[in-house]
């Protein structure tokens, strides 16, 4: 049977992303925020999964706006790196895990959740660079990957509570999975930030904070804050922290908070990463 084993929250900050790729992360704006990754990498690289589903937003980039899914599933073999405007990262494609990825599928259908299917589909930095602050720079990336798109760049994007039902759901399927397969699911983006407006530049650490400690906490309660609420305390693109729900419905009610970091800021953004374990691991 496979068995998701662990969640992680990062953020996906696309800058991130360049420090790494230009042999930045010891400069004094980017050595406190990697300072921070060690930890998980060292975790991680112990843990050693052999899938990780990455539950991540598409940037306009492999989805144009033409066509919104608002759950979408990728089921490839492998999965092409995406040009953002400057090239595709230099980072190794990534390898899908067809098997289980279409099983998520038919499973995820069959118990209510409209999944839209990509047999071909490029990934941006909301699925790299979460791999990049996880992993680091190996020459191929540790594990296979089901990328997993919620919609949260066009008005309606699904509730916190819809994303952790799907979290709950993923977590079923997984289980009536025969191969043994250690799984780690991601949640990634936010945490605050918001990028144009009157507002660009916000950060709340105190809504962070509080988002944090509430996934260890009451997670259930973080998923009743509104789409508002999320506007106005973290930002527009705090939206993103609905995906952070996907993550954690997929863990089991108790959890144990391995690690985290908060750091202030990566570009505009207020950056975090958070480990948990399920207690019956842990
Ligand atoms: C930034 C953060 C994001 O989550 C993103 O998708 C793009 C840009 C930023 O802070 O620059
Ligand atoms: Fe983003």
């Amino acid at each position: 049977m496979a068995k998701i084993i662990a969640g992680i929250a990062s953020s996906h900050v696309p800058a991130i992303g360049v420090a790494v790729d230009r042999g930045m992360t010891g400069t004094p704006y980017w050595e406190p925020l990697f300072k921070g990754f060690g930890p998980v990498r060292e975790w991680l690289a112990k843990l050693a999964p052999d899938v990780a589903i990455i539950v991540y937003n598409d940037h306009a980039n492999a989805l144009s706006l033409e066509i919104i899914p608002t759950f979408l599933i990728g089921v490839a073999d492998k999965f092409a790196i995406a040009d953002e405007g400057f090239g595709p990262r230099p980072v190794p494609v990534v390898q899908g895990c067809a098997p289980l990825a279409w099983h998520l599928a038919e499973s995820l259908i069959l118990d209510e959740f409209d999944m839209t299917i990509a047999n071909e589909m490029q990934v941006d930095h909301g699925l790299t660079v979460p791999l990049s602050i996880t992993c680091g720079q190996p020459p191929a990336w540790p594990f296979r990957v089901i990328p997993l798109c919620v919609n949260v760049v066009q008005y309606p994007p699904p509730t916190g509570a819809r994303c952790f039902k799907l979290g709950q759901a993923i977590r079923r399927a997984v289980e009536k999975f025969d191969e043994d397969l250690r799984v780690v699911i991601y949640g990634t983006g936010g945490m605050s930030h918001q990028l144009q407006g009157e507002r660009a530049g916000l950060i709340n650490r105190r809504f962070d904070t509080a988002f944090l400690d509430g996934m260890t906490k009451d997670p259930l309660a973080l998923t009743r804050i509104t789409h508002t609420e999320y506007m106005r305390e973290a930002g527009s693109e705090g939206i993103e922290m609905v995906m952070w729900h996907v993550m954690r419905g997929a863990l089991e009610e108790n959890v144990a908070e391995i690690y985290r970091h908060y750091h202030v800021p990566a570009s505009n953004t207020a950056a975090a990463v958070l480990v948990l374990e399920n207690r019956s691991a842990a």
